[in-house]
């Protein structure tokens, strides 16, 4: 069996930085699954549907393929994973095949808002950081790497963003083991982190 490590946080916390830096260290091996790339596919959706649709509620991932995904990996068996493009809103045509490792980290939003998720979980973790840093964060990167602009980066903050995490990313904080500062030095968050992993195999 492979160790499950959930990592949850608001959106420009740090999570997936976090796990990058975390999989670079990590021995013998671990395998990264951001829950970004279950993103539901809306090909089918107009201009004006997409600049309204609600990406920040947990429904729309497609909870059912993370699950089997994320249980198939836990049981250390390779995993197919779908391919997202945020530019276009839509899953690419092919997958990923996910070949399993000790450590397997799933990262996103909703991981701990799942119970799905958390049964399987070895180590919960939430990343905190304040709400005008995460904004900051995200006009640059979605500006630089999603392909948005900057006033309807700030709209979308304001009309669902925010209002989805205090309803459902904040409150999931209760389910974790423990909280890194988002706002911490990422080489320091990151030995937190290898440190929590290591002593799971001491406590059994
Ligand atoms: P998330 O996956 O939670 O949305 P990212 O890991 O993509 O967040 O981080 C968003 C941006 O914030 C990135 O540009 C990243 O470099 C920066 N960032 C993340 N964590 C830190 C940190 N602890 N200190 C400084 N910048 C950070
Ligand atoms: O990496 P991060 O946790 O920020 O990714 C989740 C964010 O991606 C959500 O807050 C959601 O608003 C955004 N998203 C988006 N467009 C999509 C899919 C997700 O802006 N097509
Ligand atoms: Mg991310």
């Amino acid at each position: 069996m492979s160790t499950v490590i959930l990592i949850a946080g608001g959106s420009c916390s740090g999570k997936s930085t976090l796990c990058s830096t975390a999989l670079s260290r990590v021995e013998p091996a671990g395998v990264v699954i951001p829950t970004d790339n279950f993103y539901k596919d809306l090909s089918s959706f107009s201009e004006e549907q997409l600049l309204n649709h609600n990406f920040d509620m947990p429904s729309a991932i497609d909870k059912d393929w993370l699950c089997s995904a994320v249980e198939s990996l836990a049981e250390s068996k390779p995993a197919e994973v779908p391919v997202y493009d945020f530019s276009t809103h839509t899953r690419t045509s092919e997958t990923k095949i996910i070949q399993p490792a000790e450590f397997v980290f799933i990262e996103g939003l909703f991981t701990l808002c799942q119970q799905e998720l958390l049964v399987l979980a070895s180590l919960k973790v939430f990343v905190e950081c304040p709400a005008d840093i995460r904004l900051a964060r995200r006009i640059i990167r979605d500006t630089s790497e999603r392909g948005r602009g900057v006033e309807s980066v700030i709209n979308q903050y304001l009309s669902t963003v925010r209002p989805m995490h205090e309803k459902y990313i904040y409150p999931s904080r209760e389910e974790a083991d423990c909280v890194f500062d988002g706002e911490g030095d990422m080489e320091q968050i990151t030995d937190d982190l290898i440190d929590k992993i290591y002593g799971l195999r001491k406590s059994g």
